[in-house]
């Protein structure tokens, strides 16, 4: 009987033990937040040239070096175009469709401000570029928070 109880006792301490662990394993789980994508990193190349962007978009002597900058961004806007955010994996399969349709009219708009921001550079429009600007740091903020996965 003492037996009994002592096996009982010992298989109810490993069955603690084992669910401890597997409590610890979940809260251990890589849970990724900036996993690496294809579209991450093109918004990377967008963030690197749009950082150096706005600190010289008044400055009509950086109006050579800032068109530069928007090319950069030009070419990654046109291959984030082709890229799917990965938060679609969060969006119910009946819904993805019209996800990515969404996106991409986000990302067109984007790009279109972009030219419209070159043009201002190259006509040396400055006041224009940094209302520019402003309006293409709303675009990404409303990007981030329709199509990006929450941090
Ligand atoms: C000046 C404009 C923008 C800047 C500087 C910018 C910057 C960034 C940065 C730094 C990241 C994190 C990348 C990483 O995880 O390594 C990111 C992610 C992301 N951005 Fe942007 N972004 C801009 C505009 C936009 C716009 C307009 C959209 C959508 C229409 C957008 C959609 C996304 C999405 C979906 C992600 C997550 C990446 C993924 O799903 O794989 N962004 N962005």
């Amino acid at each position: 009987m003492k037996f009994r109880l002592l096996h009982a006792c010992l298989a109810l301490a490993f069955a603690t033990c084992l669910s401890a662990g597997s409590a610890l394993q979940a809260q251990e789980a890589p849970t990724k937040k900036t996993e690496e994508t294809e579209l991450g990193k093109s918004m990377e190349k967008i963030s690197g040239a749009w950082r150096k962007l706005r600190r010289q978009v008044a400055d009509p002597a950086s109006n050579a070096a800032s068109l530069e900058l928007v090319a950069t961004i030009q070419a990654a806007a046109e291959k984030a175009l082709t890229l799917t955010p990965a938060r679609i994996a969060d969006v119910p399969a009946a819904d993805r469709e019209k996800f990515v349709e969404h996106y991409r009219q986000g990302m067109k708009e984007f790009h279109t401000e972009i030219g419209k921001l070159a043009a201002a550079l190259q006509a040396g429009d400055n006041a224009a570029a940094q209302e520019l600007v402003r309006k293409i740091g709303d675009l990404q903020k409303v990007g981030h928070r329709e199509f990006k996965r929450p941090d």
